[in-house]
């Protein structure tokens, strides 16, 4: 059984101090049903970097996971700006987001920089969680699976099959992401069911079978459980909906099986 994944992306939200509160609120909805919660599903928040510290702290004892929103592929250097892997995995980060589309869109980065950071982070024991999506161009012309799969490919390029079971793939269509506009969960499935076959082609069914494949763009409490239902779809990233606890907490409770 593959355990749900609920990841929060808190994007450039929230310095030190509101991480902290937002991290005490939702321990104190989880914390309780934890045992019960924990058998079945597993939660993440993903902090701005500067806020990792703080969140690290507030998390210890909890089973929350903590993870981080990029990762640079080199360990030290002249790369100003960039934090990289091994920093992260000193504050107990666990899991890393790679291209995610604001990073792809915004700052440009291209597949074969996002291949390099998912290697760098499963190279230093952290689970890269990467990110694939279309534009809602790209779907309208029909080319939605070919551009997820590029994606994927070029992602999981320098990926050894030691670390292929640890992966975490996230589809996040961009014409979703924070405009309300939620995929159908029969479109999510169909783009999701075509990245498991692409891992079987890559890894073998087993390790596809393992990995996880995540749902992102615009869900909510209202939405979550619908996206659930579906067998390939084993989690949400959260991003607006994540920097509510009560909100979080909800979708985290959603109905699995
Ligand atoms: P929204 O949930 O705000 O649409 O953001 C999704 C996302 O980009 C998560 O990484």
């Amino acid at each position: 059984m593959r355990k749900k994944l609920f990841a929060g992306n808190w994007k450039m939200n929230l310095g030190p101090t509101e991480s902290r509160e937002l991290i005490a609120a939702l321990r104190a909805d989880l914390d309780r049903d934890a045992a019960t919660l924990s058998r079945d599903r597993e939660v993440m928040v993903a902090p701005p970097f500067l806020s990792i510290p703080a969140a690290a702290q507030a998390l210890a004892g909890s089973s929350i996971l903590l993870g981080a929103q990029n990762a640079h592929f080199e360990e030290k250097g002249a790369f100003t700006g960039e934090v990289s892997a091994p920093m992260l995995r000193y504050f107990g980060v666990s899991h890393v987001i790679v291209g995610h589309s604001e990073r792809r869109h915004i700052f440009k980065e291209e597949d074969e920089l996002v291949g390099k950071r998912a290697a760098a982070v499963a190279g230093h024991r952290m689970t890269p969680v990467l990110c694939v999506g279309e534009t809602g161009r790209e779907r309208d012309r029909g080319h939605t699976t070919e551009v997820v799969l590029r994606q994927l490919q070029f992602g999981l390029a320098p990926i050894g099959p030691q670390d292929s079971p640890r992966i975490i793939v996230a589809y996040e269509p961009v014409w979703a992401i924070g405009t309300g506009r939620t995929a159908t969960p029969e479109q999510a499935q169909q783009v999701h069911a075509a990245i498991r076959e692409a891992l079987g082609d890559r890894f073998g069914k087993e390790t596809a079978d393992a990995v996880r494949i995540l749902y992102g763009g615009s869900v909510t409490a209202d939405n979550i459980d619908s996206l659930m239902a579906k067998p390939d779809i084993d989690g949400a990233l959260v991003g607006g909906a994540s920097l509510r606890a009560d909100a979080f907490a909800r979708i985290v409770r959603a109905r699995i099986g």
